[in-house]
């Protein structure tokens, strides 16, 4: 690993996400050791829109029992997950940080789903798979942690087949502006690559892949950020009504910390702003 892959692995490690994830599951009267995937949506998908976003890309995509899928940063697993539950398809995942790999591969043995999804340690710049290994390569919010854009293409290919697909779901920036710190993906801007939708498809044309279809999906996100704010306020008030205020036991405060306020506030502020934006593009080889 390089000194910013370091530096990117220790920030997504920074909590005990499984010891934290079985907690809220045990608060919820779930036994940890048999559980339904869609009772960890709330934690497992971390990217803006969470399973609808992963939902909506799943539903441009032509996806079968048979097609092997490569889930590129692929975190704790929920995509993966969502994906072999939806099309019945073996479901690869990749991961810099060792303590999501391993958090990965926990629940979906606690979801009774490790014969269809497996999760390995790698980076998308140095993909650990034999070329043409794969028919369909998802990335949802890595790119973000990862300078090298022309690196993650190429890889991509290489692992691809002829026929293959790469459907990108990233933060992107679309304006001008600075950003504050810290965000989701980055503590500092030490870890942040933050590119154009253009830098994107530039590295996309270089390495062999056609582009289509690309969608900037700022408006939805912002919709669904009111529809999480309004929820979490409803909560709150029947909480102080009750007496009881505390973080509801599954959320991406598990992954996140406490500064999980700040992150958002930064980020919906830029999204808000102009400056970034989550942006979907679907490339299929050329
Ligand atoms: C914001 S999370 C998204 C996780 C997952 N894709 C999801 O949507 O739930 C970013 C993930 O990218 C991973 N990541 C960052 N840089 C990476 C790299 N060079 N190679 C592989 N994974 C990387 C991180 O470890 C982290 O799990």
């Amino acid at each position: 690993m390089s000194d910013l892959e370091d530096g990117v692995a220790d920030q997504y490690s920074a909590y005990d996400v499984l010891s934290r994830i079985k907690a809220g599951l045990e608060g919820m009267g779930h036994d940890p050791e048999r559980i339904e995937p869609d009772v960890l949506k709330a934690v497992d998908e971390f990217h803006i829109g969470g399973a609808e976003a992963t939902a909506h890309l799943l539903d441009q995509l032509a996806v079968h029992a048979d097609t092997r899928v490569l889930d590129i940063g692929s975190g704790i697993g929920g995509p993966a997950r969502l994906v072999a539950g939806r099309f019945g398809a073996k479901v690869t995942g990749v991961d810099l940080t060792p303590a999501f790999v391993e958090t990965a591969r926990a629940l979906s043995a606690m979801c009774g789903v490790s014969d269809r999804v497996g999760f390995e340690v790698g980076s998308a710049t140095s993909l650990p798979f034999p070329d043409r290994a794969f028919d369909l390569a998802l990335m949802l919010h890595v790119g973000m942690n990862i300078p090298d854009k022309a690196a993650i293409f190429r890889e991509a290919r290489r692992v691809l087949s002829e026929r293959g697909v790469f459907a990108v779901y990233d933060v992107m920036r679309t304006g001008a502006g600075e950003l504050a710190y810290p965000v989701p993906w980055a503590d500092s801007a030490a870890i942040s690559s933050v590119a154009t939708p253009e830098d994107y498809r530039t590295a996309a044309a270089q390495a062999g892949f056609g582009l289509r279809n690309e969608e900037n999906r700022a408006a939805i996100a912002l919709d669904f950020f009111s529809r999480i704010q309004a929820a979490a306020q409803e909560a709150s008030a029947q909480e102080a009504a009750t007496e009881k205020a505390a973080p509801p036991p599954l959320g991406l405060h598990n992954l996140m910390g406490p500064t999980i306020g700040e992150k958002m506030k930064n980020m919906i502020g830029a999204i808000k702003a102009g400056t970034i934006a989550p942006v979907q593009m679907i490339f299929h080889v050329a």
